[in-house]
């Protein structure tokens, strides 16, 4: 179902959905995508620091910064959506003192126009959460995969396997909750574990990987378009935009090359007498 009514959905819209219906969320990076998206009746766009790997031609997330951020937040709120707009707080600001990751959440918000944060992280960012969130910045948490520990995970795997890690994120999702976050993104989570989270956290979980029993899902938007040529195993892709792109960009150049692209101009009645 289609955000029905196109009401603005916040960040309490959001949390009702919990138990009601699905919560549909895709990456934006950009505003036209924004205005798709939004035209579409998705309920919340990620203005992910997957920008990193899908638009700036990075790796992965680790070099993005939060300038980045912020100039690609500016571009998706630019969109004016019906749509919940959230951006990543990038690699590193989490870990700053609290008064400098209040500081970054400030700049995204007032700067970047985006009506909350995600935050990578359990346990060890539910403090700064918890304070973010008493000073009126509202937070999105994301526990399994965190592309932000590429480098000390080196590569990228399905978490909760196995009992302990799935005590440990169980433990992360409970301290996010009490520390007042509105959701939380679950990546690459094994399918069970992220059913359970759904079933006995209060706020939606939102799924990337995680099977289909979480309370929404959540890919990025190129890989939805068939823009990525290395999309992970479990994201679908709904349209082949690369092949549509490349055979337009194909067609433009032959007809460049043909005299074909630009036409002629017709002649008009008058210019064709004044060339008599
Ligand atoms: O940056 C991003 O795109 C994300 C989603 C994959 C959840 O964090």
């Amino acid at each position: 179902m289609e955000n029905p009514s196109l009401v603005k959905m916040t960040t309490q819209t959001i949390r009702a959905l919990k138990g009601q219906r699905a919560i549909v969320c895709v990456t934006a990076y950009d505003t036209p995508t924004a205005q798709c998206a939004d035209a579409a009746g998705v309920d919340l766009l990620l203005v992910g620091d997957s920008v990193g790997n899908n638009v700036l031609g990075f790796a992965n997330t680790v070099p993005v910064t939060l300038d980045m951020m912020v100039h690609h937040a500016a571009a998706v709120a630019r969109a004016r959506t019906e749509a919940l707009v959230v951006a990543d707080l990038p690699f590193g600001d989490a870990h700053l003192k609290p008064g400098d990751v209040v500081k970054s959440c400030r700049r995204l918000i007032q700067e970047g126009g985006v009506e909350a944060v995600k935050i990578e992280g359990g346990v060890t960012v539910a403090p700064v959460i918890a304070r973010l969130v008493l000073a009126g910045i509202p937070v999105m948490g994301h526990i399994g995969l965190q592309p932000q520990q590429v480098n000390v995970l080196g590569g990228y795997r399905k978490f909760g396997q196995r009992v302990p890690e799935a005590d440990a994120l169980r433990a992360d999702a409970e301290a996010l909750e009490r520390a007042g976050v509105f959701a939380i993104v679950a990546e690459m989570m094994d399918p069970r574990l992220a059913a359970d989270l759904t079933r006995t956290l209060h706020v939606p979980v939102i799924g990337i990987g995680s099977g289909p029993d979480c309370d929404g899902q959540i890919l990025v938007a190129h890989d939805i378009l068939g823009m990525n040529e290395g999309a992970p195993s479990f994201a679908k892709a709904y349209a082949n935009l690369r092949e549509t792109m490349r055979a337009a960009f194909a067609t433009y150049a032959a007809e460049v090359r043909g005299k074909i692209y630009p036409a002629a101009p017709a002649k008009s009645a008058s210019s064709v007498e004044a060339n008599k």
